[in-house]
């Protein structure tokens, strides 16, 4: 990698910066660390996205052995062995890339290729049967694969649900910018059916547990849910405008049921209320989740929107505060730091994995939500404190009480000039902790910065990379987040508020004497795939077995017919028999046992 030894000599250079800033003035600090953060951006830009493209195959020069197309999660063989391709990693690192590519940021030819071939490699992990199952029956939510393509069968936490809603996403992006630009074809022949998919596992599975992004907990998770929220509203964007909506009936109220369980991980009480970040666990609940769940769901038409998390909002912002100040003790190299200076953070302050140390993406991930939040005060020209918010704004002004500042207020000057160097602060850090190779590993040492764990890890380089676009006011896109509400009562995956319609299902099905035709599928009603206690159908029609049940309205269902004679049992053929419930009436299905 030629292009990381001419920054040798740099990073010395900007740690001499670093070290200095605690002994200059206020003011003067805001320029030093202006400058010497732009300086680390200037060469940490291009060794991030070097680092990046060396973890893609087929070519990347550190991932041989790689499909075209699959990302893999760090070169790391040993200690920890990392050199799979995870669904999450690959889909929040492909967001980036294809961010750049349709912001023009890097329009080049070999990008899109590389685009391109994820989009196949995706599409074909997909259907890659997998310990989690084949495509009908949940394997979308396997979490990793080998890097040939190939199941990973050894055991792991599974499924962790956020991958098909991460990938959804930065597929729909892709989408998007085809369409605009006269390309359709692809986008409804190419891309539509991967997001589809991923989308109805979404819909379908979003009430179950999972294993949280760090692979640890099966509960509900936070990021899980507000990532799948994301994905669906702006999937039911991109089927209307492709003219197919009438196939994601099911969405919207999925949607708006999400963004109701959404609400329930608030955690208001005691001095720093924050986002709980797993329904399980044992532990505090404060953890880096709820951050990457803001800047992964940011919208910059959306506000200050609490309902949605978004940066800005006075929930998020209460939430940061509780997240930085709870690694303040955790780790030495953030003893007897200023209440303004930034904080080392990781995962999670109970973490002791790889010896629990503070992770670079991590750090980024508090810069990028301030970024995101300044750029939101700037475009709607003011700034809001409300009681929530008021202890993360006293960082910065102590006297500071609950009220609206315009951008013509002094006030307002004040809060976000502070802001602005509080998160520089955060990529000043990381940039003392970053080598002079520009190499970001997944952690950096709690007692004194020095890059731990695995190396090159790739989401450390696509979390620097959109830290930095944050940074530069990169105008990323809507989802839909605006104006959403959230229902007083929250639903399951059940249609709203439990209702239910009659639905037959009605199965041409030959049969021998002392066999009968069952049903069992995806939902309570049709017992949870539990063969055992499968509904009997009736046989009055003969040769139509026939059954009528009560099903959550708008809903995607999933079922099989069953043939049972004594002890012997038969199911269906693959794939699962899916359709969505209707929103009211009744409904008939009218199958051929397969
Ligand atoms: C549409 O995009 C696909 C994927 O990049 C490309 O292969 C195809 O040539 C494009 N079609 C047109 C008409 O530009
Ligand atoms: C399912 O949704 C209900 C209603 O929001 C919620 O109370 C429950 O915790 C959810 N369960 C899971 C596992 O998501
Ligand atoms: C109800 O479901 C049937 C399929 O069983 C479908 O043909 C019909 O269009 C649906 N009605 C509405 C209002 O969605
Ligand atoms: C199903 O079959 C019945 C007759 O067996 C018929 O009346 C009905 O219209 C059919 N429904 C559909 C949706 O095909």
């Amino acid at each position: 990698m030629s292009s990381f030894r001419r920054l040798l000599g740099f990073t010395m250079l900007l740690s001499w910066v670093v070290t200095t800033l605690g002994f200059v003035g206020v003011a003067q600090q805001v320029v030093a660390q202006t400058s010497s953060v732009d300086a680390y951006i200037a060469t940490e830009s291009p060794a991030a996205k070097a680092g990046v493209l060396a973890n893609i195959g087929p070519s990347g020069a550190k991932c041989q052995g790689a499909k075209a197309g699959v990302v893999i999660a760090s070169p790391s063989n040993t200690n920890p062995d990392y050199v799979f391709t995870w669904t999450r990693d690959s889909s929040l690192v492909f967001k980036m890339l294809i961010d750049q590519y349709t912001l023009a940021i890097d329009s080049s030819a070999s990008l899109r290729t590389l685009i391109d071939q994820f989009v196949a490699a995706e599409a074909s992990l997909q259907q890659t049967s997998n310990p989690s199952g084949l495509i009908s029956t949940g394997g979308l939510g396997e979490p990793k694969f080998n890097i040939d393509g190939s199941a990973f069968t050894g055991p792991w936490g599974r499924p962790q649900r956020d991958g098909p809603a991460l990938r959804a996403t930065a597929l729909i992006t892709y989408a998007n910018w085809l369409i605009k630009n006269s390309n359709t074809t692809f986008a409804e022949s190419t891309l539509w059916p991967i997001i589809k998919l991923d989308l109805d596992y979404v819909a379908i599975n979003w009430n179950l547990t999972t294993f949280d992004l760090w692979e640890e907990i099966d509960s509900s998770s936070f990021f899980t849910t507000a990532v799948q929220h994301r994905a669906l509203r702006e999937g039911i964007t991109l089927a209307n405008t492709l003219g197919v909506s009438s196939s994601v009936t099911a969405y919207p109220t999925q949607a708006d049921n999400i963004l109701c369980f959404l609400q329930s991980f608030w955690h208001p009480s005691g001095s720093m209320p924050f986002m709980t970040a797993n329904t399980g666990g044992g532990r505090s609940g404060i953890d880096a989740n709820t951050v990457l769940a803001s800047i992964h769901t940011f919208d910059p038409q959306a506000g200050c929107d609490s309902t949605t998390f978004q940066p800005c909002s006075d929930h998020a912002l209460a939430n940061l505060l509780a997240y930085t100040q709870a690694f303040r003790s955790v780790y030495s190299i953030n003893a007897n730091l200023a209440s303004t200076a930034a904080l080392a953070t990781g995962r999670y302050p109970e973490d002791v994995y790889m010896g629990g140390n503070p992770w670079y993406l991590a750090t980024f991930a508090v810069a990028e939500q301030l970024y995101d939040a300044l750029e939101v005060w700037n475009s709607q020209g003011s700034l809001q404190v409300t009681s929530l918010s008021q202890p993360f704004f006293a960082l910065f002004d102590s006297s500071i009480a609950p009220g609206t500042f315009a951008s013509s207020t002094s006030t307002f000057t004040t809060l976000t000039t502070a802001i602005k160097a509080y998160a520089d602060s955060y990529i000043a850090l990381a940039a003392k902790f970053t080598p002079s190779n520009g190499g970001l590993a997944e952690q950096y040492s709690r007692d004194d910065g020095s890059p731990l764990s695995a190396v090159d890890l790739t989401w450390s380089y696509a979390s620097a990379l959109t830290v930095f676009e944050a940074r530069s006011g990169t105008k990323f896109a809507s989802w839909g987040a605006k104006g959403l509400t959230v229902s007083s009562q929250c639903a399951t995956n059940a249609g709203g508020n439990g209702e239910t319609i009659p639905v037959t299902f009605n199965v041409d099905a030959t049969t021998v004497l002392g066999e009968n035709i069952y049903i069992a599928g995806s939902v309570n009603a049709l017992q949870d795939w539990d063969a055992d206690n499968a509904l009997l159908l009736s046989s009055a029609n003969y040769p139509i077995w026939s059954i009528t049940v009560n099903l959550p309205a708008n809903t995607i269902v999933q079922y099989k017919y069953i043939r049972k004679d004594g002890g012997s049992v038969t199911w269906e053929s693959d794939p699962n028999n899916q359709f969505t419930t209707n929103g009211s009436g009744a409904q008939t299905l009218n199958d051929s046992w397969r």
